[in-house]
């Protein structure tokens, strides 16, 4: 039975959270989302004034995906995190947050096999757990605003995987480095470890392949490194096991989720420290951001696997994908999510957080603008409810 979403102790999207260190003021979370203005992987002007906007005090927000390293783009003008240029571009945009009183983590992305050799340093084959490309139902965006074909990718040897763990070792380094307050792992959306923890796309004999210990080991390598860098604490994860998006397909999500969480769990037992956040996009939302509901059982079946997974989790618990306010408020309330991210709400929102708070009604978003490069259109221009800027 469902319980009311505003009972009278329950904590609801505006209630204050203590996430580690972190003293978040509300619950409403600016999810990770591309959007190709970052000219030449260096953010700029119009980055810091994009997330400026969405800022509010002490309100929490997770940037777009961020390169780790110059064979990890699968977008045009993606931001990075592995150059002096990039890291100087970054102190901005994370000054302009906490100016404001926000809190701000990196997202750290490696797209794997879901490049081109376009986005390559030598236009090589991108990398992956396979040699099997994304098929042709999904479609690259190109940097001549084309879409095109997934190239066949290069399996990763089994000695070339330490390495991109430290690739992504340095890249945390550098975002600490540029003031954020910590980082977030894509382990999501069939990106690169993705493509190493779901049986549809890794076909590995060697260590990395085969059972969940196995197919985990990358991901738990990756939150070890990061974790004895720059703190447990200051790292959060995000994973999307019931998600097909660029073919990530898995014969047994909620197993891969539990096994994902046990390693977690017992990674936290044994550092002595939490993580920051477990981050987990449930199949309401699907690819390109398409809502596509259904496709991946009922809603109450849904609902049952998230909440398997929340369960499970020691830790700090954030839900993304599809959320109204009334969804929001009821995970909450039920102790479903401590934390929603919204993604393509706060795209047409800035200010979002005074609008769900308020119920005042949404800006609808633009999805032909989504991943344009115009550093205003489409990006800076959705009008905020008062003149003037007026935040929480
Ligand atoms: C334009 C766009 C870009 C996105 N880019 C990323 C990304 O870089 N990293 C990521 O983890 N998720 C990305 N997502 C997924 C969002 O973080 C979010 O999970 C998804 O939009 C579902 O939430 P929503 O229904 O509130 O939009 C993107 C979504 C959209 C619409």
């Amino acid at each position: 039975m469902k319980q009311s979403i505003m009972g009278d102790n329950k904590p609801t999207l505006f209630s204050p959270y203590k996430m580690g260190n972190l003293n978040l003021s509300h619950r409403v979370v600016l999810a990770p989302m591309t959007r190709c203005r970052a000219v030449n992987s260096i953010p700029n002007e119009a980055l810091v004034e994009y997330y400026r906007q969405r800022t509010t005090a002490g309100g929490f927000l997770i940037t777009e995906g961020t390169m780790i390293s110059p064979t990890a783009a699968g977008f045009p003008h993606v931001p990075g995190i592995f150059t002096r240029e990039q890291i100087e571009g970054w102190k901005k945009v994370v000054d302009a947050v906490h100016k404001q009183g926000g809190l701000i983590f990196c997202q750290l992305w490696h797209v794997g096999r879901a490049s081109h050799q376009v986005y390559q340093p030598d236009g090589d084959a991108p990398i992956s757990s396979t040699n099997k490309p994304i098929s042709n139902k999904w479609k690259i965006l190109m940097p001549d605003a084309k879409y095109g074909r997934y190239p066949e990718p290069r399996p990763l040897a089994t000695h070339e995987i330490p390495q991109v763990v430290e690739d992504y070792r340095l890249a945390a380094i550098n975002a600490i480095e540029a003031g954020f307050d910590g980082i977030e792992i894509h382990g999501a959306h069939g990106y690169l470890l993705d493509q190493f923890m779901k049986d549809g796309i890794n076909d590995r004999t060697d260590e990395y392949g085969g059972s969940l210990d196995n197919r985990c080991k990358f991901l738990l390598q990756v939150v070890r490194a990061i974790a004895a860098a720059i703190g447990a604490d200051r790292v959060g994860v995000r994973i999307s096991p019931a998600i097909d998006h660029l073919d990530a397909m898995d014969s047994d999500p909620r197993s891969l989720g539990l096994a994902v969480i046990e390693r977690l769990n017992k990674l936290q037992f044994e550092l002595g420290s939490k993580l920051s956040y477990l981050h987990v996009t449930q199949p309401r939302y699907t690819a390109y951001g398409q809502t596509e509901a259904g496709s991946h059982g009922s809603e109450e079946e849904i609902a049952q696997l998230m909440r398997s997974w929340r369960g499970a989790y020691v830790g700090t618990f954030i839900c993304s994908g599809g959320y109204t306010r009334e969804l929001g408020l009821e995970a909450v309330a039920q102790g479903d999510a401590d934390l929603v991210a919204y993604g393509r709400q706060f795209i047409s929102n800035p200010d979002l957080v005074l609008r769900l708070k308020l119920n005042a009604p949404l800006n609808r978003y633009v999805r032909a603008t989504f991943y344009t490069h115009h550093p205003v259109v489409g990006y800076t221009d959705y009008p905020f409810l008062h003149k003037g800027n007026s935040r929480l």
